[in-house]
């Protein structure tokens, strides 16, 4: 039997994209194996939002030329957000290995029939859609592509305009999930607030998300990434409404200086963050808020920076991912005059994680002594591992349930990263 191995790159859309792609290897015929060496074929999706992951990219292309070269297999197929920008580079770095080159921004089902028509050449229709059942909680995208332009960031060239998927098509891939034995769903979209609005709607997300709150079965929802300047306050308000949105809201602030922001073209002022920020924390108890943060960007002085760090310590976040600005291809601002040495952003970086760790220990010792409610997600060394509705990931001690479970918890201990339990 021909093997594959997957190796992906970059944020949830292409997590859920790998798990299609998986679907349609085994519906090849194809077994997964977890070393590269032992595979004929190799599926890189790739992520190209720092330099850093790009390059990742390239080396592992190298990597399986070295091995094709040597042994006469694995060849590799490329697809997500390098493959629509950099098809020269993978072409030159990979040569003979490289099977295909599938842009990141093509429907995600025609790049499938393509990896269907190349390794097996008959009808497409061939293809069963089944993905594997009964996860205790999946990623659904609801769109795809962005139409934001912030002036740091590649996503908008490499996976193309928005394009929200049909209502229907959504609900219906849910109620499979759902009945399948699925508790916990998140939606994805780059600016997940603009769902509907390429179709018109601009209550597209919050219609879509009542709809999702109304079905049987379905116990936790979760939506990715929220727009600060997209998000309205009476959507904000009828969220409040539903019974099973999480109280978790990842809301990527990027800068705490308004010049910073207003560079980055992200379309919000401090002011007003922190002002949907109180409306969140009145709506939702017990809330957790998350959040992105780019120190570095051009033009960035000491004072931006000191901006931002108030800014984190007056929110508090629970989580921020904290990235040193890369300069990106086709990106505004990769051309800003004022480019901020690699030295200073390590420092602002290494400087804000400190802020940020000593928060979220803080943030998380308050669950001592509580007992929260966990959807069992998986077990390994004699642990089970799952997650609050707040997102924190829990550790508990022994087997505990099922998988897909929910169960009750009690805190005992927690570092900056996890919470620790002991079943009730
Ligand atoms: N759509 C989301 C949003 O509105 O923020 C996130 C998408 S982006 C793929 C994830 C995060 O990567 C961003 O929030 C930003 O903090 C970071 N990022 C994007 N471009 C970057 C760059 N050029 N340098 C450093 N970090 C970057
Ligand atoms: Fe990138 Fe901005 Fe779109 Fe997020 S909203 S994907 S940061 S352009
Ligand atoms: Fe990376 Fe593309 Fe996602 S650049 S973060 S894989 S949309």
């Amino acid at each position: 039997m021909k093997k594959f191995n997957i190796i992906t790159y970059g944020c949830q859309i292409n997590e859920y994209e790998s798990n299609k792609f998986r679907e349609t290897l085994q519906n090849l015929g194809f077994e997964e194996v977890d070393d590269i060496k032992r595979a004929d074929l190799v599926l890189l999706n790739s992520c190209s939002v720092r330099e850093k992951s790009e390059e990742k990219l390239l080396s592992r292309v190298g990597f399986v030329r070295s091995l094709y070269e040597k042994n006469g297999f694995p060849k590799s197929i490329v697809t997500g957000c390098v493959a629509t920008t950099e098809e020269k580079k993978i072409k030159k770095i990979g040569k003979d290995s490289v099977l295909t080159i599938l842009k990141g921004d093509e429907p995600l089902n025609e790049r499938r029939e393509k990896i269907f028509n190349i390794l097996i050449p008959v009808s497409a229709d061939t293809m069963t859609y089944e993905r594997t059942k009964g996860k205790p909680f999946e990623f659904v995208p609801v769109m795809f592509g962005c139409n934001s332009f912030c002036t740091y960031c590649i996503v908008p060239i490499t996976k193309g305009r928005e394009k929200s998927q049909p209502l229907d098509k959504i609900i219906n891939e849910i109620e499979a999930l759902v009945k399948a034995g699925t508790k916990e769903i998140t939606l994805l979209g780059q600016n997940i607030n603009h769902y509907g609005f390429d179709y018109g709607n601009k209550n597209g997300l919050i219609e879509l998300l009542e709809e999702i709150d109304r079905m049987e079965g379905i116990k936790r929802i979760r939506f990715l990434t929220s727009h600060p300047a997209d998000f309205n306050i009476e959507t904000l308000k009828r969220m409040g409404e539903l019974r099973h949105i999480c109280p978790h809201f990842h809301l990527p602030v990027q800068s705490g200086s308004n010049r910073i922001l207003k560079l980055m073209k992200r379309g919000y002022t401090r002011e007003y963050y922190v002002s949907l920020i109180n409306e969140i924390n009145g709506l939702f108890r017990d809330v957790s808020i998350t959040t992105d943060i780019i120190v570095g960007f051009p033009t960035e002085t000491d004072e931006d920076f000191i901006e931002t760090k108030k800014l984190v310590e007056e929110i508090r976040f629970d989580k921020s991912f904290i990235a040193a600005f890369s300069k990106r291809p086709y990106t505004l601002a990769a051309k800003m005059d004022g480019q901020v040495e690699d030295k200073v952003k390590k420092q602002r970086l290494n400087e804000l994680l400190e802020v940020q760790n000593d928060i979220s220990l803080k943030k998380n010792r308050v669950y001592i002594g509580k007992t929260v409610e966990v959807l069992v997600e998986s077990f390994g060394n004699g642990l089970t591992f799952g997650r609050i509705p707040q997102d924190k990931l829990v550790i508990i001690e022994g087997k505990a349930g099922n998988l897909g479970d929910l169960i009750n918890v009690e805190i005992t201990d927690a570092d900056f990263i996890h919470l620790r339990a002991l079943p009730v």
